[in-house]
């Protein structure tokens, strides 16, 4: 496959970003990524400096290929960005404004520093912090969501704005859609709801269920999983919505983060990972309407190969 600005910047082999997910994206599904080339993403809030230093190291053990740490501004904590840098080939943030002190962190370890976002106003203002890429999400996206605007239009707008490499990110999920936001000028796509029914992902088997069930039209842009990350729009299935609505206690089910077994509150943006236990189905189901090309669980190198397969070489 043809190099591009983004594989340049990265490294990676080819033009394809694994979303950071939270704990659905996990160390099995970032290497699974990196293998088949593409870039491996973990996202892990809440969790210790130390804790995400050993997930690294794990990484680097398990592939030659590329990886980077997405970190959402809400529940930043610095060390984890100093523990990354220089140990992730990438250091990248969401959902906050571009600050230049976290972008010079990653650069002083030699990492490239990347920020996701909604708008040209703010993919300005992340290459003015000094990031190396952005990455343009349209509200089509699965998960939380940062614009107001279609992926075309933000995609289109954010090309005119900057000049450093972009992908493209929202309901990019079947290999027409990849295609296009390469045709679109995209430098790279970066696809979360497929990576959620990979055979690889921390997900729950009801959630990967649902998902392979679902069309674009049975997801919504909400923000009723607000406990503990409020005012953010997010696209999830709908009748999670409807089933966290109708659940009749405040505790849906419960958790384990290594040691730690927490229970997960009704309306939460926790999401249900394989060993949860509970009502799985009354948690945030994030999709994005990318979930119309998700037709079974397969595994990582599958939907990468599939995704990319109409892309002119
Ligand atoms: C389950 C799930 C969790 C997500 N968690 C994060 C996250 O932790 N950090 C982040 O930058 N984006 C997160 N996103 C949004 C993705 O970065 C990306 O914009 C989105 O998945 C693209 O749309 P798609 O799901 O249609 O491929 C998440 C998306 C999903 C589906």
């Amino acid at each position: 496959m043809a190099s591009t600005r983004f594989t340049d910047l990265v490294g990676c082999e080819k033009p394809l970003q694994l979303a950071g997910m939270g704990i659905v994206a996990n160390v099995d599904l970032a290497a699974a990524v990196a293998d088949a080339g593409g870039l491996g993403m973990l996202a892990l809030p809440d969790i210790p400096a130390p804790v995400l230093e050993a997930g690294l190291d794990e990484l680097a053990s398990r592939t030659s290929g590329r990886f980077g740490v997405n970190f959402l501004m809400p529940f930043l904590d610095v060390d984890c960005v100093k523990v990354a840098s220089g140990r992730a080939h990438v250091l990248e943030w969401f959902y906050g404004d571009p600050d230049p002190a976290l972008v010079a962190i990653a650069h002083d370890g030699g990492s490239a520093a990347g920020w996701q976002v909604g708008s040209a106003a703010e993919a300005t203002a992340a290459v003015e912090a000094g990031c190396d890429y952005v990455v343009a999400q349209g509200i089509e996206a699965g998960g939380h969501v940062r614009g107001t605007a279609s992926l075309w239009a933000v995609l289109g707008e954010v090309l005119d704005a900057v000049d450093v490499p972009v992908v493209a990110a929202g309901g990019l999920g079947t290999a027409r859609a990849v295609a296009a936001a390469f045709a679109a000028g995209a430098d790279g796509v970066r696809i979360g709801t497929r990576f959620v029914a990979a055979a690889e992902a921390d997900a729950h088997p009801d959630y990967q269920a649902r998902l392979v069930a679902a069309t674009a039209a049975d997801t919504e842009l909400t923000t009723a999983f607000s406990v503990d990350w409020p005012d953010a729009p997010h696209r999830v299935l709908r009748s999670s919505i409807e089933a966290a609505l109708a659940h009749d206690e405040e505790i849906v089910g419960e958790v384990t983060f290594g040691d730690m077994t927490v229970p997960v509150e009704r309306l939460s943006a926790v999401m249900a990972t394989r060993d949860f236990r509970g009502d799985a189905a009354a948690t945030a189901l994030y999709a994005g309407h990318s979930v119309d090309g998700v037709r079974r669980v397969q595994p990582a190198a599958e939907i990468v190969a599939e995704l990319l397969s109409l892309v002119p070489a």
